[in-house]
């Protein structure tokens, strides 16, 4: 089999590559190693960025999103008692985020890459990259017991913090920075109502806690623990109680609870790796880099990894210029390090650490009540939640 990008993952990365090339017209197949259902079975992050949601219009994948999501103008930070308003709209000057769950983002780019026939090989095994520096490098890959090849311009490693492609990079052309924090989030998704109109982010000693949604009748909540709990010990009982303890009283009060339709533990990571290509394979998404969840940026950087990638691929084929080609990691890279700057800040400020003792509390609600008052703090956090612009290719 030949095709002109080859795709390693079927997650939000690979296949909005995959839509924006096809839409493009040029030939792509993606190889993913599990079934459709699995990819639709893990429950993730639900905030998009402005330059996302332009992103997915622009991919034709957003009618399902722009009459379903809920368009969010701003967000709230909880400490010391009070509660603290960032009105994103205000302070970017127009900007706001989309609240839509990357299962939904991932099931519309499914159903798009369906209806216009482009291949993607699920249950695909063993899948490995091969002459990476040459011009003409390949994947194989092992499915119903036998060995395939697929030939290649380029490959796109879209598959995930886990995945086959930065593993393929000889370690000595990589480099990796890492922050691993010793605490996790406890999740659960239940069908009641949002406490809040919009997302709140809970600083307290307990711990951190988020307010998230998914729709006006299904939420998102979240409590820190300590990185080493078990997701059999957490009752819904007593994640409700955990909830409320650490949300101001007026919150506490009104929080609808019921019974959990998902619970899990996922831990917080900040992880990047320079640089994001080698040779003819360009890494992107969680592939190449992993924040903590505290930004909501995860999907986001995918995003904006595929953004780049998409526009130098475009100019590569449409008007030769290979020259692009060497640029990409650098672009991508430093998005990337403003919103791990960010995720880093926002996880510093909210969560409590080993050594938070009352000390270095006062100093978190002191830092938070200091960029809250200000005017220029929030701005600053505001335009970074509602994401950096893209960067454009010329
Ligand atoms: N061969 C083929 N496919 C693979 C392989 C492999 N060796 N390893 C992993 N995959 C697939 C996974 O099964 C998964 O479907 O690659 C896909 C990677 O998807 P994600 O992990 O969701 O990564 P990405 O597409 O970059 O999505 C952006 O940012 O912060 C996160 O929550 C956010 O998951 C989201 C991610
Ligand atoms: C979520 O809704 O799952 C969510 C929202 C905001 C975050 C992280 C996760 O910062």
């Amino acid at each position: 089999m030949k095709t002109q990008v080859a795709i390693i993952g079927a997650g939000p990365s690979g296949l909005l590559l995959g839509q924006l090339l096809h839409k493009a017209g040029i030939d792509n197949v993606i190889l993913e190693r599990q079934t459709p259902d699995y990819v639709l079975s893990r429950i993730r992050a639900g905030v998009l960025e402005q330059g996302m949601v332009d992103l997915l219009r622009k991919a034709d994948v957003s009618a399902r999103m722009d009459a379903e999501g809920l368009v969010h103008t701003g967000f709230e930070l909880a400490f010391n008692g009070r509660r603290a308003h960032i009105d994103l709209k205000t302070l970017t000057g127009g900007k706001t985020v989309m609240i839509y769950g990357q299962t939904e983002v991932t099931r519309d780019l499914m159903a798009a890459r369906q209806a216009c026939g482009a291949q993607t090989v699920y249950e695909a095994a063993n899948v490995r990259p091969h002459d990476m520096k040459s011009d003409q490098p390949y994947l194989t890959y092992e499915k119903d017991g036998e060995v395939h090849r697929l030939d290649c311009d380029y490959i796109a490693g879209c598959d995930g913090y886990h995945g086959v492609a930065r593993q393929s990079i000889p370690a000595d052309s990589i480099k990796a920075f890492e922050r691993v924090y010793p605490f996790g989030w406890l999740g659960i998704l239940a069908d009641t109502p949002p406490v809040n109109e919009e997302l709140v982010y809970a600083n307290h000693e307990r711990g951190f806690a988020l307010c998230s949604m998914r729709s006006q009748t299904r939420t998102r909540y979240y409590v820190q623990v300590a990185a080493e709990e078990k997701v059999e010990d957490w009752s819904d009982e007593r994640f409700w109680n955990e909830l409320k303890a650490r949300l101001p009283d007026d919150l506490a009060q009104r929080l609808v609870t019921g019974p959990s339709i998902e619970k899990s533990i996922a831990p917080l990571r900040s992880f990047v790796v320079e640089p994001m290509q080698y040779g003819r394979l360009f890494l992107v998404g969680d592939a190449a880099h992993i924040v903590p969840p505290t930004g909501a940026k995860g999907l986001n950087l995918a995003a904006s990894d595929v953004s780049t990638l998409f526009d130098i691929l475009s100019k590569v084929y449409g008007e030769g210029r290979t020259d692009l080609l060497a640029k990409y990691s650098q672009v991508c890279l430093r998005r990337v390090w403003k919103a791990e700057r960010f995720s880093w800040w926002m996880t510093s400020v909210l969560h409590k650490f080993p050594d938070t003792d009352d000390f270095s509390q006062r100093i978190q609600q002191t830092e938070l009540d200091y960029y809250v008052g200000s005017e220029a703090g929030r701005k600053t956090i505001a335009e970074n939640y509602v994401g950096l612009p893209y960067e454009t290719i010329e």
